[in-house]
């Protein structure tokens, strides 16, 4: 199958040009001015932004979390994805608790096959670490899944020691791997939930004021000085304020492989979304939570400066109604969690680049190039190159969209952003050079997804 894709305006993270683009078994096989050749689909891309597909690398399908699963599943999940310009992404897979990397793998492996509808990759998180253990991530990394969650967050949940990340740090330094931190002290946090419940304080905003700034800029900062103990890079999952930034960008001026990534409901959501009167608040309930409105300068900022260089989601889905209410005297008991695989890319273009904060190239950079290339993807992903994947988004920049559950297409019943008006939205989205959203209708398959086996990060970067 073939297919030209004409006139379009190419934008790359580097590069900014009009040209057209011949897509042959599911790569790009020339891009140059006035292709004149037969193909069996001709798409023309005139007036519009031709950009690699997004690459969202912080997702959890199909998850059990809080007593319940995530809402959406590798199919649900997957489809609303792509018609938000996203063309892969990676999910955690999680090792079970007292056993092996592998079971978590062939677990997660097993939902996302035959469901997923654009291609997918996973970290491993890891829950201990044994000695005997240590050689499995070395088997990981060969699998091509080359990255690890390490929690300092969530106390007899997911929560390891200080010495298992520097364990883990220490073996990926010889398997090329990249541990990736979740930066909350989870140890204090405990003890200020256990004050705030013993207060009656137990509205959806006690969850916010239970998880300071302050506690996760202290874990970044421990993190960052585990890794740089141990001589490797690190990545600073789901980063969402000054604290943790300042501990980054320190980190970095340096010299450090200190990296990390912010998601777009901590530049668009704040205390005033959680403190919304009654239980509505619960639809803001994740981990690191929100913060103060002033943080979301310092954010944008930090994308600005390249202290942040990638912009994922989080995406984890519960309905308000029968997952959110488990919480429903309890902030305690909300599962922890927002929905936002669908709209990242158009959020990251509205308030990025509308606004004047970061040019399309930073924007693309941001939302498919870096993630390819931090998670060991690039070129075949993020790029818009002659032997690449054929994971193409066709932007319309002057698309003007709503956004609100009643439209969307993830399954779940409410929106973190309802209501709000964007300008720019994906019109056509290709994966490995199948259309898979056209005209607002989705035209791919259930499992046509493939598993991406990724580079080990010291390869990559
Ligand atoms: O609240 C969140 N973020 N839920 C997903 C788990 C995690 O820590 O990423
Ligand atoms: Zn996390
Ligand atoms: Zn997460």
């Amino acid at each position: 199958m073939s297919t030209l894709l004409k006139n379009g305006r190419i934008i790359t993270a580097e590069q900014d040009y009009v040209a057209d683009i011949f897509i042959e078994k599911e790569k790009i096989t020339t891009i140059g001015s006035n292709l004149k050749y037969e193909a069996d689909t001709v798409i023309d891309a005139k007036d519009k932004y031709v950009i690699p597909g997004g690459i969202d690398v912080h997702t959890h399908l199909d998850m059990p979390f809080g007593g319940t699963m995530s809402s959406d599943d590798f199919e649900t999940g997957t489809k609303a994805a792509a018609f938000g310009g996203t063309t892969s992404f990676i999910d955690f897979a999680i090792q079970p608790k007292g056993g092996s990397l592998r079971e978590g793998l062939d677990t997660w492996k097993a939902k996302a096959e035959g469901k997923a509808t654009i291609d997918y990759s996973f970290h491993m998180i890891i829950t201990d670490l044994p000695d005997k253990r240590l050689s499995e991530m070395d088997d990981m990394v060969k699998e091509g899944v080359t990255s690890f969650k390490l929690f300092l967050a969530y106390p007899g949940v997911l929560m390891v020691d200080d010495a298992t990340i520097y364990k883990a740090m220490l073996q990926t330094k010889k398997n090329g791997g990249l541990v990736c931190m979740h930066a909350e002290n989870g140890m204090t946090i405990d003890i200020i939930v256990q004050q705030m419940v013993a207060e009656g304080k137990l509205a959806p905003k006690y969850h916010a004021f239970s998880r300071p700034a302050a506690a996760e800029g202290e874990s970044t900062n421990r993190a960052i000085a585990l890794a740089e103990m141990a001589g490797t890079p690190v990545y600073i999952v789901h980063l969402t304020c000054n604290d943790a930034l300042t501990k980054v960008s320190e980190a970095r001026d340096r010299g450090l492989p200190a990296y990390a990534e912010t998601c777009t409901q901590y530049l668009y959501l704040s205390i005033e979304d959680i403190s919304k009167p009654g239980f509505e608040g619960a639809k803001y309930v994740f981990s690191p939570p929100v913060r103060e409105k002033w943080h979301q300068d310092k954010l944008w900022a930090g994308l600005q400066q390249n202290n942040l260089q990638v912009v994922s989601t989080d995406h984890c889905p519960f309905n308000f109604k029968g997952q959110k209410e488990l919480g429903k005297d309890n902030f305690t008991k909300i599962p922890n969690g927002g929905p936002g695989i669908e709209n990242r890319v158009q959020l990251l273009y509205d308030g990025g680049v509308n606004e004047g904060r970061i040019s399309v190239n930073r924007w693309v950079e941001l939302i498919s190039t870096n993630p390819a290339k931090l998670f060991g993807m690039y070129p075949r992903k993020g790029a818009i190159s002659v032997g690449s994947d054929a994971d193409i988004v066709i932007w319309d920049p002057n698309k003007e969209y709503t956004i609100s559950a009643k439209t969307h297409h993830m399954n779940v019943d409410y929106s973190m952003f309802e209501g709000k008006k964007v300008k720019g939205n994906a019109e056509t989205v290709l994966s490995r050079g199948e259309v898979i959203v056209q005209n607002n209708e989705f035209k791919g398959k259930k499992g046509r997804g493939n598993f991406v086996k990724r580079d080990a990060f010291a390869a990559a970067w």
